[in-house]
């Protein structure tokens, strides 16, 4: 249980026995403000009309009966009823010891999920874009994190490799094999390939009607054109896999799921929402109206499952994936991660494929948009020349730039350290940058301000994390191993502890709205609260009192891991020098 957790089962204890209602709201939370103790139980002043009492008489009794020995060491009532909880320092001194010496920072999991996460997902007939840059590292900071707190999770990579647009790849790919180009050339840039597929498609006699063969030979399962099919997709992978690698995600080959993989159950998804007169034949289609959704005249909005030509779209891959999620895997939890553009397509998935059954009823099924990134100028980010920014030129480009700043730093290091620490700086950066904002909005990506060591960025947070052990270094003492007992006077001493203690609370609420810009904040705060503590409280100067020295170096090394341990969770490194 996190603080706050512990905290709420004694007050709830005491709402029971002063007589408060069973479900009566008990709002406790960290307190926001400084002079308001560290946590505020707020549920008196709601009490009210149903005890017949003055909030602050209801406060008051809570205050008396609630039993928080070894928790609080103050307890004061503040304005109309609020109540302010002073954390003791000796509590919160055990948390530290704890944190040092259990492994995962003693973080006590919660009952285990299974929780299956969609992300990444590119459309393999291009490379991977800027675009799946967010879903693929936000998506792989919260899996992290789930799997930190004990959860089972399926990654599912629903890469787009399937559908009509193929028909113009293979039909394009086979020519060039003809043409006695090897596979891997021939696809050596998806980019170009899929720009040349694409004028031939529009102007080059004939092409198109290949084309459309080639995608009826593929869906019908064709032997040779499933082959051209499967090189085509291996290259493709490959692609992705380079950029994964480069970005330290946690995403293999095991993991995709692509939508290739539903199409035999497509034709089943169709005939279930037929047979419950769900899905209808409309113009030659195959829909389902849906009325939750009508437009302002009461039209129900209308949801394509299969095409005029018998074609099946995204959205009837969907419903299966649906299906497949909940039933064969037993989700718990369904997150899909992708820009907020497709926020209609989810909610019509998901009204429509509970309806159809496709789900247990206990499943969630969480749509997790994210915004778009921008460029300086406030418009989607594109290279000067308009293009789309690739993936693997952007990661290059925060390396190199990264190289420059380490270099200008002139610390002594040999220009392979330089060079390890430059990527770990660089994709440590633009990470963070995407991380570190709140999911849903729009965002400007801006190279400056991701790789300034000053300010909420991942340059500052390794640069605390590398401070602090270069303090254990000097003083000779190991950090991972330290124990000793931990005294907290000094009000920095007491706010770093505090902190410390409430990792989980951050982590707990990232997993549960999987929302990575919560840790970020987190270690930020963190970050700046030991910076503060480290002016204020010396750990090695010579006047300081060996028991004093100890008892804020475990401080530091608990701060130290906490660091560690968040940035690993949001797939950034940390290094021991910089
Ligand atoms: N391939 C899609 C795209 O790039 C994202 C797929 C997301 N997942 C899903 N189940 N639809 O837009």
């Amino acid at each position: 249980m996190n603080i706050q957790q512990q905290l709420l089962v004694r007050f709830k204890a005491v709402l029971a026995a002063i007589g408060a209602p069973e479900n009566a709201p008990a709002p406790l939370t960290q307190s926001t403000r400084a002079g308001f103790g560290h946590y505020q139980f707020n549920g008196a002043m709601a009490l009210a009309k149903s005890l017949k009492q003055k909030p602050r008489d209801i406060a008051q009794a809570i205050v008396d009966a609630v039993d928080l020995n070894g928790m609080a060491e103050k307890l004061e009532i503040a304005g109309p009823g609020f109540i302010n909880i002073h954390l003791s320092a000796d509590f919160i001194s055990s948390r530290v010891t704890s944190i040092n010496a259990e492994s995962n920072l003693a973080v006590t999991q919660p009952q285990s999920q299974k929780v299956v996460v969609d992300y990444s997902s590119p459309n393999l007939a291009k490379e991977m874009h800027v675009g799946h840059l967010r879903s693929t590292i936000i998506g792989d900071a919260v899996v992290r994190a789930l799997e930190f707190l004990g959860h089972d999770v399926v990654r599912q990579n629903h890469m787009g490799d399937w559908g009509t647009q193929f028909g113009m790849l293979l039909a394009h790919f086979s020519d060039k094999l003809q043409d006695n180009q090897v596979a891997e050339t021939a696809l050596s840039d998806l980019e170009d390939f899929y720009r040349e597929a694409k004028v031939r498609f529009d102007e080059e006699e004939g092409f198109a009607d290949r084309a459309r063969a080639q995608v009826v030979k593929l869906q019908s399962g064709d032997e040779q054109c499933m082959t051209l099919w499967h090189q085509f997709i291996d290259i493709s992978i490959a692609h992705s896999e380079e950029v994964y690698q480069k970005l330290g995600v946690t995403l293999t080959r095991e993991d995709v799921m692509g939508e290739s993989a539903y199409n035999d159950q497509l034709a089943d998804v169709i005939s279930k929402m037929k047979a419950q007169g769900l899905a209808v034949d409309d113009q030659g289609a195959v829909v389902v109206f849906i009325e939750e959704l009508a437009d302002k005249e009461g039209n129900p909005a209308v949801y394509i499952v299969q095409k005029s030509g018998g074609g099946y779209l995204y959205s009837t891959t969907d419903l299966a994936a649906m299906r497949y999620r909940s039933f064969d895997l037993g989700a718990d939890r369904i997150l899909i991660f992708t820009d907020a553009r497709q926020a209609l397509h989810f909610k019509q998935t998901e009204i429509v494929g509970r309806k159809a059954g496709f789900s247990r009823p206990e499943t969630s099924y969480e749509h997790c948009p994210f915004g778009m990134m921008l460029g300086q100028d406030g418009k989607p980010f594109k290279t000067r020349s308009g293009g789309t920014i690739k993936l693997a030129d952007l990661l290059d480009e925060a390396i190199e730039r990264a190289e420059k700043l380490v270099a200008e730093r002139d610390s002594g290091l040999s220009e392979q350290e330089c060079k390890e620490i430059a990527a770990k700086i660089g994709i440590g950066a633009v990470k963070y940058a995407d991380l570190s904002k709140n999911r849903t909005t729009d965002y400007i990506f801006n190279w400056d301000t991701m790789l300034s060591f000053e300010g909420n960025t991942a340059p500052y947070l390794q640069y605390a994390y590398t401070r602090i052990v270069s303090i254990f270094r000097k003083a000779g003492i190991d950090l991972n191993t330290i124990d000793a007992p931990v005294a907290l006077q000094a009000e920095q001493e007491m706010a770093l502890g505090i902190k410390l203690g409430q990792f989980v609370e951050a982590l707990e609420q990232m997993v549960s709205e999987a929302t990575p810009h919560v840790l970020c904040t987190y270690l930020y705060e963190l970050a700046s609260l030991f910076m503060s503590f480290y002016e204020a409280c010396p750990m090695l100067k010579d006047d300081v009192a060996e028991e004093l020295k100890m008892s804020r170096l475990m401080l530091a090394a608990a701060t130290a891991k906490t660091i560690a341990t968040g940035l690993d969770l949001l797939g950034i490194q940390t290094l021991d020098k910089m």
